[in-house]
Order: structure tokens, then sequence, then C-alpha cells
């Protein structure tokens, strides 16, 4: 749907039609900062579909039980430049804010393994963690070709979410603190921000909007902290704690730091590694994108004491499936 609809939007900016004179320069200035502008423009249309703004063009949009056609949509996309223009100025303004729960998948895996090793109880600390939602993984359930891990009544329920070698899932885990920091972090127990992260999924996939929504009241009923702090900040104030685990978790946010950033933040997991001990346990898992593993991202885990890193898996970009290979 949206490989049409960008195609069009980007033949009416070429032509110089509504699209060129609603984007401004956004588009030239893309060519030297990426702005993922499209994304913030189709996020918009989405928006105003999902606000029920729009009801000609929400006839075209899955997510609201339309049917995606190009011809049918394309008259009232050019209407929705034209009446909606400050709302889509708006949005034209903002990043786009994804909050991806397949990826929590990945997280899973890696806590189990850490719970495994070390039996201790588990704080986790998310950077670039948009809502917050993942931090309450314990909350949702994950299907292997060797049965379900999570608990049977969670309304976020992903089938297929592991293959290859099984988590250990006897392992035994309790979260005792959720912390999660983000530049632009968004609280699911308001609408608007709820709204917002919901008009960035794609229209025409469905079940990750119905997982979002899922993740979304079970985190109105899970608490967690979520801070503005940028990455580095965040971590130059983290503390190990005796009798805990402290896991650092990020996922698909790594390519929007620094190089600065990137590094602040790896020393100091050094940093913070050296005073860990069996009792006082840190561990970084990650899944992010690597140029070495073509089509998919690795997961890593690396704990202290030791400092080993360790790919333990690789998923695509929105998580699902993990294939687990240690
Ligand atoms: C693509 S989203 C991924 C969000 C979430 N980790 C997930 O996987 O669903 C990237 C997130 O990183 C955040 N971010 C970007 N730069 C950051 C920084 N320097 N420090 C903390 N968060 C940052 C953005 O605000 C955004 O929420």
């Amino acid at each position: 749907m949206y490989a049409e609809l960008i195609r069009a939007l980007a033949d009416d900016l070429e032509g110089g039609g509504p699209t060129r004179d609603l984007l401004g320069g956004l588009a030239e200035d893309d060519a030297d900062r990426p702005t993922l502008f499209v994304l913030r423009l189709v996020g918009g249309l989405h928006r105003l579909v999902l606000d029920g703004k729009t009801p000609a063009l929400a006839a075209s949009y899955p997510s609201v039980g339309g049917a995606w056609d190009r011809e049918a949509a394309w008259p009232h996309v050019l209407e929705a430049l034209a009446v909606h223009r400050d709302a889509l100025r708006a949005a034209l303004a903002q990043a786009p804010q994804t909050n991806e729960i397949g990826r929590s998948a990945a997280l899973a895996g890696g806590v189990l393994r850490v719970a495994d090793r070390f039996a201790l109880p588990v704080r986790l600390v998310e950077i670039g963690a948009s809502a917050g939602l993942n931090l309450r993984f314990d909350h949702f359930r994950f299907g292997s070709p060797s049965g379900w891990w999570g608990p049977a009544d969670s309304g976020v329920s992903l089938p297929g979410a592991w293959e290859g070698l099984s988590p250990p899932v006897d392992a035994p885990l309790e979260v005792v603190e959720r912390l999660g920091y983000d530049l632009a972090p968004l609280d699911v127990t308001r609408d608007e921000d709820r709204r917002l992260l919901e008009a960035y999924c794609w229209p025409d996939q469905p079940e990750r909007l119905a997982r979002l929504r899922a993740a979304s009241a079970i985190a109105r009923e899970v608490p967690a902290r979520l801070e503005r702090r940028s990455a580095g900040d965040a971590l130059d104030d983290l503390t190990l704690v005796d009798g805990t685990a402290t896991v650092v978790w990020h996922s698909v946010m790594w390519p929007y730091l620094d190089d600065d950033e990137q590094r602040r933040v790896l020393e100091r997991l050094d940093a913070l590694g050296a005073t860990a001990g069996v009792d006082r346990v840190l561990a970084h898992v990650r899944l992010e994108p690597a140029d070495a593993y073509d089509g998919g991202y690795p997961v890593t885990l690396t704990t202290w004491p030791f400092g080993e890193a360790t790919v333990i898996g690789t998923a695509p970009a929105h998580g699902l499936p993990v294939t687990w290979t240690a």
C-alpha cells in the first residue's frame, strides 16, 4: 500500500503538484540529512484517517476497515493535502515515532539467558525506549516450535516469535524495576501519544497495530518509569544494585546516535561492568542493524562479570521471528 501511495506522492512532487507545495523544501533538505519526510507525511495522512477527519480516504485504509485502492484513494489524498494542510504541516515537523512490539521477542530471549545464568531479579533499563512498551515483555506471550512462554491470558500473543534453539524458558525470571529513556518519550496513558504511535504503524499491517494496542493496554496496568533523557545521559547516572542483574536493552535506536554518543554509551557500560560481580550483574542486550548481517539484525548479549559479547540470534527489523543460534 505504502509503495503505491508513496510512488503517487513522489510523482506528484516531481510534477510540481500539491505535494511539492506542502513539503516546501523538506525533500531537498533530506538529501543532506535524512528527515524521513515521507514517513512523516504518510504518518500524518494515517493520523487524519484514524481521527475520522477524512471519511472518504478512510475507505481505502485497512486499519479502519477499508480496502486499499490506489485509483480510488488518490483524489481523496489530494483533497486531504488541501483541506488538512495545517495538520499535515505539523506532522511534517515531527520525527516519526515507532515502538515495535515484535522486537520484545529478542529482549525476552536475552533476559531469560541472564536469569538462567545468574538467578537474580532483573532491573530492566531501556535506552531509546519510545513509549517503553517493550519494558513489559514479561507480560507478553511468545510462541516457539516447543510451545509458548508468557502468561496464557496476555493480550499480546506473538505466534512463531522464536525459532531455532529454545531460550531457557524455565529460568527464574522476576522483573523488579522498569526504566525507560528516550529523547522524545511517548506516554500511552495519553490518547494523543497513543494515537501518534498508531499513526506510524503501516495501515495494511493490522497485526502490528493490534499488538501495539494490546501492549498499550498492558502498559496502562504495569508501571514503568519513562524519562526524557538521551542514552548517554541516562547511562551516566546508572549504577548497579547488589542482589540484582541490571539489563540494559535497546533496539533499532543505535543508528540515531552520533559516533560520540555511541562511544560514550559503550565506555560507560564497560566502566559499569568493571564494578559488576556475580551478585551484582550487568548485561547488555541489543537488537540493532549491523553490516555483517545481510537481511537481518543480530541479537547480541554481553554480560559482566566476564564481559564477553555473544551473538545469540538474528531477527528481521520488526523482530519476528528471532532465530536463536546460541
Ligand atoms: C526507531 S525508534 C525505536 C524505538 C524502540 N526502541 C523500538 O524498537 O520500538 C528510535 C527511538 O530512539 C529515540 N532516540 C533517538 N536518539 C536518541 C538518543 N540520542 N537518546 C535516546 N533516545 C534516542 C527516538 O526518539 C526513538 O524513540
